[in-house]
């Protein structure tokens, strides 16, 4: 078998061939199919990047029209999964909830997806963007004891999100321009990040042929993790703290770099990206915009930027090349919308979700192996068995 090399955590090596998003981690770039994160947050929308990112091509009109459509056709869930979620208790935390359900789905969807069928793929795609869009404000809605909404056809993908989160079908609605433009932008820039932890979970659980709903709750666990998709989460119940004990930012910082202190800075430091993350550059841009459009004084703003200030010309950060990353500020303007904090990692886990179903579909198209990753065995070496009575 030849030698192994070790590699954990994966740090120098690469796992597929992918024609997907193009990273470079030094000089700070971001591509989805060749498009810049930051064209694509100024000009396009979400359903039009996850379409980018699944098919390959931005759509026409016909395409896009024809795209949302379709995903409204499938969006009913089976009542059945109601019976589901009500088994829950209502302080479980919506992740668990989403990764369960998106698994569930499997049972009430149970037709093998080919991915080397355009119209079986095409279908499974529109089927997953709209039925995971529905549990995901499920999660929501039942943390609260609120009744459980439907798709809204008449909306818009992001307003019909919005719609099933916080109002009743009878409700009158109309959702701010600006609410929309800022989810519009966060999903945009979660949708995809090249072999990260939870998109090399959907290949790695796919490469099995296990099916597109499977590997995608798999994807949903690994991103729960406050290393990963769960940072958002976790910095802003940061910066919470840091707020309750006084404010001192400088307390925070010398407890991050203390090495036998766990805590770390959530929110900051990358494994790519060593000089700036371009999408908190963006997001943080927007956060200031978002709050002053909408009128939000958030104190939490004014210490994320202290922190973030103070944090860059300390030395350890500078040397470790640590930065603030996409879950900085995400927070801060998801918070300002009215999204509680406990939902920060399932609208991370809905952005990626374009990303996640692209990465499957490539894998599977690329006929790649089974992943299998070997080892060093370091433990015990050959003994004999020793009986019950002697040990
Ligand atoms: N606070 C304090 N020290 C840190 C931090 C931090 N946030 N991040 C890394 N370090 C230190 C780390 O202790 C190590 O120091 P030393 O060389 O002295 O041992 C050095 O920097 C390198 O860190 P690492 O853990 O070896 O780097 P990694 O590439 O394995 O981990 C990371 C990357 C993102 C998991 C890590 O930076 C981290 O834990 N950050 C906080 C959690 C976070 O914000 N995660 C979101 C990541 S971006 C979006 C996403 O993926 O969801």
């Amino acid at each position: 078998t030849g030698a192994i090399t070790l590699d954990p955590g994966y740090k120098n090596s690469g796992s597929c061939q992918s024609a997907i998003t193009f990273l470079d981690g030094e000089q700070g770039i971001l591509r989805y199919r060749g498009y810049s994160i930051e064209q694509l947050a100024e000009h396009s929308n979400f359903l039009e990047v996850a379409y980018l990112i699944i098919f390959g091509e931005l759509p026409s009109n016909d395409q896009i029209v024809k795209f949302e459509n379709d995903i409204r056709k499938y969006s009913i869930v089976n009542e059945e999964m109601k019976g589901i979620i009500d088994g829950f208790p209502k302080t479980a935390h919506p992740m668990g909830v989403l990764s369960s359900l998106t698994s569930a789905l499997t049972a009430f969807n149970p037709k093998v997806v080919d991915a080397e069928c355009e119209k079986d793929m095409y279908e499974a795609v529109c089927k997953t963007m709209a039925k995971f869009l529905v549990i995901a404000t499920w999660t929501y809605r039942k943390a609260k004891g609120l009744p459980l909404n439907y798709y809204d056809n008449t909306q818009p993908y992001v307003d019909s999100f919005m719609r099933m989160m916080f109002t009743l079908p009878t409700e009158p609605y109309d959702l701010d321009p600006v609410v929309r433009n800022a989810i519009d932008k966060l999903f945009i820039l979660h949708a995809d990040h090249e072999q990260n932890c939870s998109t090399s979970t959907v290949r790695m659980v796919g490469s099995s042929h296990a099916g597109l709903f499977a590997s995608i709750s798999a994807g949903v666990s690994a991103l729960w993790g406050p290393l990963h998709g769960g940072a958002n989460q976790a910095v802003l119940e940061m910066l919470e703290e840091i707020q309750k004990d006084g404010g001192d930012v400088t307390k925070f910082i010398e407890k991050a770099k203390d090495k036998n202190d766990p805590f770390r800075l959530m929110g900051f430091g990358h494994r790519v990206y060593k000089n700036f993350d371009p999408r908190a550059r963006i997001i943080k841009k927007a956060a200031n915009e978002v709050l002053s459009k909408l009128g939000v004084d958030d104190p939490v703003l004014a210490i994320a930027k202290e922190l973030e200030a103070k944090a860059l010309e300390d030395k350890y950060f500078v040397d470790r090349h640590l930065y603030p990353n996409v879950d900085f500020y995400s927070g801060i303007i998801y918070r300002a919308l009215g999204i509680p904090t406990e939902m920060f990692t399932v609208m991370f886990a809905i952005g990626r979700l374009p990303g996640w179903i692209a990465q499957w579909k490539e894998m599977r198209i690329n006929k790649e192996p089974i992943g299998r990753p070997r080892q060093l065995y370091v433990g015990a070496p050959l003994r004999e068995f020793v009986p019950m009575e002697k040990r």
